[in-house]
């Protein structure tokens, strides 16, 4: 089996997934917010946005981005993407998602990165989540479940079905699918997947 991925060498994982599609949870969220009136651009934090294929949507569609990676290598590799949008609103800040700051928010995105905060920081982690979201807010993303082929790894936190539940307490769930696969990670390496892809809007009174 692999080594976790937070000790590896990142810049490998940006060349191979930068040109990717955007995530279906972050499209299912974009979505939602479409449907609904705004008055001014969006604002989004995406926590361990990587090479950006979730960054560029949001741009494209007229987002404000802060994009937030631990990795220098991710930063630099969305502000040299050329396919950015003239004018984009993006800012990037290189730092860990348990030290990282953001202001309030419409949308916290974090594809497949959240699983990789420390179990003992993760809960103020999703605190900062759930406080910086606007009443009617939406957090989008991953976390790993307890069948997943890295658990055990350091550094790494994993969550029953119940767990989730438990943080999705203040949201309205609009998505959630558990997934159980056996395939490839974008490195090449047999990996037996245990995810729960979830889309979540905070409740609107929780002013
Ligand atoms: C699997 S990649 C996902 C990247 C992107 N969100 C995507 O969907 O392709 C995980 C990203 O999270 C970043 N990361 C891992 N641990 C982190 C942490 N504790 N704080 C901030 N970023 C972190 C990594 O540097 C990497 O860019």
């Amino acid at each position: 089996m692999s080594a976790p991925p937070k000790d590896r060498d990142w810049a490998a994982y940006y060349t191979k997934t930068s040109g990717r599609p955007p995530r279906e949870t972050l499209m299912f969220a974009l979505d939602r917010f479409d449907a609904e009136p705004a008055d001014a651009a969006r604002f989004a934090v995406d926590l361990g946005a990587g090479a950006g294929r979730d960054v560029i949507e949001m741009l494209r569609r007229g987002w404000r981005v802060l994009a937030i990676d631990a990795e220098p290598d991710a930063i630099d590799a969305l502000d040299a993407r050329p396919d950015l949008p003239p004018a984009a609103n993006l800012v990037g800040m290189v730092a860990r998602f348990e030290d990282a700051d953001w202001p309030e928010c419409d949308l916290v995105n974090s594809s497949f990165a959240l699983p990789l905060c420390d179990p003992t920081g993760f809960t103020a982690v999703w605190r900062r989540i759930e406080s910086s979201l606007r009443p009617g807010g939406r957090f989008a993303g991953q976390l790993y479940g307890e069948r997943d082929s890295w658990v055990g790894r350091d550094g790494m936190t994993f969550h029953t079905r119940a767990d989730v539940e438990a943080l999705l307490a203040g949201f309205d769930i609009e998505h959630f699918v558990e997934e159980e696969d056996d395939s490839t990670t974008p490195r090449g390496e047999a990996k037996h997947w245990h995810v729960f892809h979830v889309v979540a809007r905070r409740h609107a009174d929780d002013a």
